[in-house]
């Protein structure tokens, strides 16, 4: 059945390749590589607006839609528009972009990013490469995104990406780049490279080559959230008056995601028998859900919800977030897009910073619980910075277009088309590739066996070789030498494969 399944996934990817390069074939025409004018920063020069009583034009007395001028961000209209122009998104989520300049200025330091640095070779799985040009989003290629968790993640960050296009109806540069969805993007690599320049889910303080792209949570996230504005929509119905709030800290989770995380374990000691805590672990694994679960929406009803991170950073800060409570979190290692949003002391703190071994949680908790005016305070700042301006869906995708500008500034104009020539010399990187990682891994494990391997494994690259001279030479007899090939299949064609295998444009 399974194998039957792959049969028929790996058919359908075959048969969508042969359309697709069909396609290609019969409607491609050449067209200039123009440079995109645009600029990542800000615009110095304000646009000139004549004024409206000099009667200068129709047009010219009202203000055009995606102005700034005399608009603020009100979450309660604004909050789910997709399409904020690059104006609003500055005035609304004027702090929005560290991550991004940050980013930008280590390039500009470094080098600007090239064709070979988008490639995905140096990772194992959970990476995507893809572009988008004339603001549409292609698949390059893919390696190990379809795993059940993997392949979510990828739909959910290529959805997030292709509703802040499509809901924009102003310029998108076109871009080429590589995004991972693995928990670390430096986990799972070939020859030990920690300095790939990504888009990822998180990074450690000295991962300068990551561009940290908002969470695939704030799409969805099967299981612990579902859908983002469902959550949204949940946790506003489960909202409660401060006053009346459980004034207990709550946690809810695995001690244990993967190894040991002494955060957890500490938190779980520290709180053990205190009044303030409503702290446990979850056990899974029984027939039915365990019985202390909380739903996520539940934590608000909560004064004190406590963060963890696990095994890197836990994608549950941003819903905790949503809350109007005083979020309690631990010193924090991996950063997310919004992390330095949190403001820990101050007129404008808006959480409650613990040690990473939770040794002040216990003060902490007495002293908010005896300064209820300063506590409410902070919970007032938490909404105000994130519930209602960083953490909304609108923020995200001005945040998204913002890095496909800064990308672009530090990166190259990715070309439209390849040539036969160049499909096959990148597909045949590809495999090989693969295969060595194959055999050093076999290598790795049984010496005498992968020796056996290894004999076959030439023998493979072998034929492929020779295939892919019949190939390239039936193709040169078919077509004139400057036929050229479409580099990307569209998001759309993606997303209708029965996607399970290893790379969409591979059938075997
Ligand atoms: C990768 O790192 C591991 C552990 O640090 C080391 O044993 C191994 O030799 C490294 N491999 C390469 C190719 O550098
Ligand atoms: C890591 O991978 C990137 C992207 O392919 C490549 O540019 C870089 O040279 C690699 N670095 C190392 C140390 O292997």
């Amino acid at each position: 059945m399974a194998l039957l399944t792959y049969q028929r996934a790996a058919g359908l990817a075959g048969i969508t390749l042969f359309i697709f390069l069909l396609l290609g074939y019969t409607t491609y025409n050449t067209r200039s590589a123009d440079t995109i004018p645009f600029s990542y920063e800000k615009q110095h020069s304000a646009p000139t607006v004549s004024n409206p009583h000099s009667g200068a034009s129709y047009s010219s007395s009202y203000t055009s839609p995606g102005s700034a001028e005399n608009w603020q961000f009100e979450p309660a209209r604004d909050a789910h528009n997709y399409g904020l122009s690059p104006e609003q998104c500055d005035a609304a989520f004027p702090d929005m972009w560290a991550e991004l300049d940050r980013a930008v200025a280590h390039r500009k330091k470094v080098g600007i990013i090239t064709p070979a640095d988008v490639k995905i070779g140096w990772k194992i799985d959970g990476i995507i490469r893809a572009m988008i040009y004339d603001r549409q989003l292609f698949i390059l290629n893919a390696r190990g995104a379809r795993r059940r968790d993997y392949r979510q993640r990828t739909i959910a960050v290529l959805q997030s990406i292709q509703r802040a296009i499509s809901a924009y109806p102003g310029e998108i540069p076109n871009i080429e780049f590589s995004f991972v969805v693995d928990d670390g993007a430096y986990f799972a690599v070939y020859e030990n490279n920690t300095s790939a320049t990504t888009w990822a889910l998180t990074r450690e303080p000295h991962d300068q080559n990551l561009w940290l792209m908002p969470d695939f949570g704030f799409y969805s996230w099967e299981g612990p959230a579902g859908e983002y504005t469902a959550l949204l929509r949940a946790i506003e119905e489960d909202e409660i008056p401060f006053d009346e709030k459980d004034k207990r800290a709550i946690w809810r989770g695995a001690k244990s995601p993967a190894g040991p995380v002494q955060v957890r374990t500490d938190l779980l000691k520290v709180s053990k028998g205190k009044s303030w805590a409503d702290i446990e672990e979850i056990e899974w694994g029984g027939d039915s859900e365990p019985k202390n679960l909380v739903p996520m929406s539940k934590h608000c009803r909560y004064m004190f919800p406590v963060h963890t991170e696990g095994h890197t950073y836990s994608g549950r800060l941003k819903y905790l977030l949503n809350c109007h409570s005083l979020t309690v979190i631990h010193k924090l290692h991996w950063g997310e897009n919004f992390h330095h949003l949190l403001i820990p002391s101050g007129p404008n703190q808006n959480f409650i910073q613990v040690e990473r071994d939770f040794s002040d949680m216990h003060w902490k908790m007495e002293y908010y619980l005896q300064h209820q005016d300063e506590a409410r305070r902070i919970a007032d700042n938490s909404i105000k910075t994130f519930r209602d301006r960083y953490l909304t869906p609108a923020a995200q995708a001005c945040y998204w277009r913002k890095m496909f500008q800064a990308w672009r500034e530090v990166s190259f104009e990715p070309s439209y088309y390849m040539t036969q020539e160049e499909y096959e010399k990148e597909q045949e990187e590809e495999k090989q590739k693969e295969r060595e990682a194959k055999l050093k891994e076999l290598q790795e494990e049984e010496a005498e066996a992968a020796g056996k391997e290894l004999e076959k494994g030439k023998e493979r690259a072998k034929d492929a070789k020779t295939r892919s001279d019949a190939t390239g030479t039936n193709t040169a007899l078919r077509s004139s030498s400057d036929k050229k090939i479409p580099r990307g299949m569209p998001y759309e064609t993606y997303l209708l494969l029965e996607s399970y295998e290893e790379s969409p444009w591979y059938d075997s």
